[in-house]
């Protein structure tokens, strides 16, 4: 009696776990993704996560005529978290014109604001200092340190801050009195304190190239991460319409900042537009990290649309929109393309050969062995086409490009009419067959059989039973 007793219960357990497994999407894997755009009409976005476990947000709105922020404990709570006004446009003066991309860092145990600001009346924009007391900046009480005093009394704005190697940095955009010809070069010093430059200020950047150019001569909006011994300055060129693109500036850490030779151009822009996700003007970035530490995120500013009447400056629709940072194998970040808007991309890793990647491909194989990032990028539908608990797999390099199983050929076709295609096009999503931290994808309405990829540097997709040997081809690790 007792030996029935413990078959029945260890064959309700395995009944138990089978069915979590089916019906637990795999969580333990799953790449952070994220929803956009996270916040419309909010433009230069800057968030940074502080040790109190918020995510704070700034970001120029389309009025230009005050700072606000808001906090949530995650980057997606930014969305909907309430909006604190902490500074307005005053009557006159200094102040009385554009408020233009706030910045808000933690030095030194106070919050400081760094933001541009302009008079009434004038062409006459200016890097400006607030200092906040107080542990939460939204209910902090703001003081103005006034005008940051630099080399020359021209029009500056974008300032950011970085620490490297125990000195405080300042970096901004700021008009060369032997250049008018030109909107802003990108200019660094040191500071004294959160609000005063020490010494003098050297360009380390100008609007040279034909991509940093057009409508506009202009370096503006820098950011700056520092990974793998390096530190990666991007920045933003061209006039704030589609054309508005990133730029990158790279030095080694151990190099003399103050020595514009230390700091390398790459000589093509690193993040434009992209008319297939729908992607326009993208820029003005800053960087944070994901909630679990262990991606970097940058954000963003783009429009959903290409063409703009009037003054770009006057059109409110900049949304700041977030997506990973990926790093390449020699350490230097791959920004990629931006992704469309909607929830974040992920890659798919197979767990039986680690570099081996799920890639977007056309016709019936892939045909490279080095496919750049958006190839390997995927958002997982959820619910799939076929509905229900069924995931899709749409290529982000090719928006409504699926991956379809259809007479035992697995290709990425555009969502078709044909009344197979949903259920073609959609899987069963389940916890990796050869380990839970990964996932595994059924093929659906096809009981046993799942994803697999091969292990060659161009392997073509297949389809494997759950059998021992192919588990590891069938699983695969969301990054
Ligand atoms: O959004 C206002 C200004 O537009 C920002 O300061 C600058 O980066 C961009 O050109």
């Amino acid at each position: 009696m007792a030996r029935n007793r413990l078959r029945q219960l260890l064959a309700t357990a395995f009944l138990v776990l089978a069915t979590l497994l089916v019906l637990t999407p795999a969580t333990a894997s799953a790449q952070q993704t994220y929803r956009n755009p996270v916040a419309e009409q909010r433009a230069d976005p800057h968030i940074t996560k502080h040790t109190d476990g918020f995510y704070y947000f700034t970001a120029t709105v389309p009025e230009f005529d005050k700072i606000i922020l808001r906090r949530a404990t995650t980057i997606q709570g930014l969305t909907t978290a309430p909006e604190t006004t902490v500074w307005r446009r005053k009557a006159s003066g200094v102040g009385s014109n554009q408020v233009w991309a706030p910045e808000l860092h933690r030095i030194d145990g106070k919050w400081y604001i760094y933001v541009a600001l302009g008079v009434s009346g004038q062409w006459k924009i200016r890097a400006f200092v607030l200092e906040g007391t107080g542990d939460n900046p939204l209910t902090a009480t703001w003081v103005e340190k006034g005008l940051i005093k630099t080399n020359w009394d021209t029009f500056s704005l974008d300032a950011s801050t970085f620490v490297h190697n125990g000195t405080r940095y300042l970096v901004w955009a700021q008009q060369e009195p032997s250049r008018t010809d030109e909107n802003s070069s990108l200019m660094l010093a040191p500071l004294q304190n959160p609000w005063t430059i020490r010494g003098t200020a050297v360009v380390i950047s100008r609007p040279t190239l034909s991509w940093e150019r057009i409508g506009y001569k202009v370096n503006e909006g820098p950011a700056v991460i520092q990974r793998n011994g390096k530190l990666f300055l991007t920045y933003s060129a061209s006039a704030t319409d589609y054309n508005y693109c990133m730029g990158l500036l790279t030095a080694s850490t151990s190099a003399d900042l103050m020595n514009p030779a230390s700091w390398v151009k790459t000589q093509t822009p690193i993040f434009v537009s992209n008319a297939d996700t729908k992607q326009y003007g993208p820029g003005h970035n800053s960087f944070t990290v994901s909630e679990d530490g262990k991606s970097d995120v940058m954000v963003y500013h783009d429009r959903s649309y290409r063409d703009i009447k009037g003054d770009p400056l006057n059109d409110p629709n900049r949304r700041t929109m977030v997506q990973k940072l990926y790093w390449k194998a020699d350490g230097t970040p791959d920004f990629g393309i931006p992704v469309p808007d909607g929830v974040t991309p992920v890659r798919l890793r197979s767990q039986a050969a680690p570099r081996m990647y799920l890639q977007y491909f056309s016709g019936a194989s892939p045909t490279t062995a080095t496919p750049a990032l958006a190839e390997m990028q995927f958002r997982l539908v959820v619910p799939g086409l076929a509905g229900g608990n069924s995931t899709s797999i749409e290529s982000t390099l090719k928006p409504g490009m699926f991956l379809r199983r259809a007479n035992n050929q697995l290709r990425f076709e555009a969502k078709g009419s044909q009344g197979s295609f949903a259920s073609e096009a959609s899987f069963i999503q389940v916890a990796g067959l050869a380990d839970a931290n990964g996932v595994s994808f059924e093929v659906y309405g096809q009981k046993g059989s799942y994803l697999s990829l091969g292990t060659s540097s161009t392997s073509s997709l297949g389809v494997v039973q759950a059998d021992a040997a192919q588990k590891g081809l069938a699983t695969f690790f969301l990054d």
